[in-house]
């Protein structure tokens, strides 16, 4: 009989407290409830930033000045349009195909259209960070057109990041209410740690592979439902729910049968997610103006009931950023299997910076497994295998 291994290393279960390196780009206090990018808490971001503001506070270290901003505008602006033949590439994709699987598609095809592709030097991937940002919104509009019968709408000049986003899915100008309310959820998603997608970007990174790849990486990686698709999921149970009057007998339900709760719980927050203050306030305004707060109702009373549950309470499990996109995403009218790439299209520059950063100083990241497994087991011949 074989003998299992004896190691004298241990696993952590999901890499949970490991510190894999050091970064300058943002802080997740998870005992205080506070997130910082460069030093600035999200709670100066989230009232007074636009979106491009902080995309450049994250990939250049420091808030722009006048000149810079108008830069950064200008630059991100100047490469909406995405490459021809990608949106033809994106009528190829199945039409019942989950958006974050055609936008993880398309981000692979995109790498091969990018003048510097293969160029990891800091200027090339700046440019690149600038290309995808401005690109994913357009190329995520673009495939929620075509799967509904329509052509792509192009891009305007003349509006903001979330203005234009807003724009180029429904062919209207947004309210400024509406652009503002995408625009903070732009913000306040844009960078969180070590997360899992961003983890994944930067091992993808940390190999000398490209800035596409590590992107795409890191898309594959959002689309699970215990991360980036889990304001999908939030949405589908508060529609489930269906009614103010069922949340508690569907809570009990679910608690039976253990189901997870939708947009409740975090890894590193053991308090209220501080984005989801900001995501419940903006629904709360949406609701006065926009769609039908019905959702919204739902959601804010199955939070009084988790917040009540001594199930939810020892483990201080409380409602995470997804939670309150849901309700304020549907308000806008956004179609809920369009919300992961939402995600995306504000982390991305996130990604983009952690792989900057990670080029900045590289290492390869290659950690260990424990092996638990039988050692020296003796070779049957097949005849004799039973
Ligand atoms: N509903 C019910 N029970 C839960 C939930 C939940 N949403 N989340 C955690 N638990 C329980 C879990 O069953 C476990 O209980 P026990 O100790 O009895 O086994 C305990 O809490 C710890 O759970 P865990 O899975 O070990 O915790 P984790 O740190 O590995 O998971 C999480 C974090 C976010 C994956 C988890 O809380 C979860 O699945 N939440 C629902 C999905 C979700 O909202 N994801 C978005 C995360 S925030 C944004 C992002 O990163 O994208």
């Amino acid at each position: 009989m074989a003998n299992a291994i004896q190691s004298s290393t241990s696993a952590t279960r999901g890499l949970e407290g490991v510190v894999v390196t050091t970064t300058q780009l943002s802080k997740v206090d998870g005992t205080a409830g506070r997130l910082y990018y460069r030093g600035y808490s999200i709670d100066h971001l989230a009232k007074n930033a636009s979106f491009e503001e902080v995309a450049y506070l994250l990939w250049a270290g420091h808030l722009p000045n006048a000149s810079e901003i108008s830069k950064v505008r200008e630059d991100l602006v100047a490469c909406r349009t995405a490459p021809s033949g990608l949106v033809d590439a994106l009528r190829k994709v199945p039409l019942n195909a989950p958006p974050m699987t055609a936008l993880r598609s398309i981000i692979s095809l995109l790498g091969h259209y990018d003048p510097d592709a293969e160029d990891n030097g800091p200027e090339a991937s700046m440019r690149k960070a600038y290309r995808l940002t401005s690109q994913m919104a357009t190329l995520v509009a673009a495939f929620d057109q075509i799967r509904k019968g329509k052509d792509p709408i192009p891009p305007r000049q003349d509006l903001n990041h979330a203005a234009n986003f807003l724009y180029m899915l429904t062919g209207e100008e947004p309210s400024d209410i509406a652009s503002r309310a995408l625009e903070t959820y732009l913000i306040l998603l844009a960078d969180h740690g070590f997360n899992a997608s961003t983890f994944a970007a930067r091992v993808t990174a940390s190999t000398l592979s490209d800035m596409h790849s590590a992107i795409v990486s890191a898309i594959g990686t959002l689309k699970g439902p215990l991360h980036g698709a889990a304001n999908q999921r939030a949405l589908e149970q508060f529609l489930e729910i269906g009614d103010v009057e069922n949340v508690k007998p569907w809570f009990e339900k679910a608690k039976a049968e253990k189901r997870r709760i939708m947009g409740v719980g975090h890894r590193v927050y053991k308090v209220v997610d501080p984005r989801a203050r900001y995501l419940r306030q903006m629904a709360l305004q949406l609701s006065g103006t926009t769609g039908n707060p019905q959702v919204l109702d739902i959601a804010l009373k199955l939070e009084e009931v988790v917040s009540e549950d001594p199930y939810f309470v020892e483990r201080k499990l409380y409602p995470n950023v997804d939670y309150y996109s849901a309700p304020a995403l549907y308000m806008l009218g956004i179609d809920a299997d369009l919300f992961p790439t939402l995600f995306a299209m504000s982390r991305v520059v996130g990604w983009t910076a952690h792989v900057m950063e990670q080029w900045a100083n590289n290492r390869l990241i290659r950690p260990r497994a424990q092996f638990i497994g039988d050692l020296d087991l003796p070779w049957v011949p097949l005849e004799e295998r039973p």
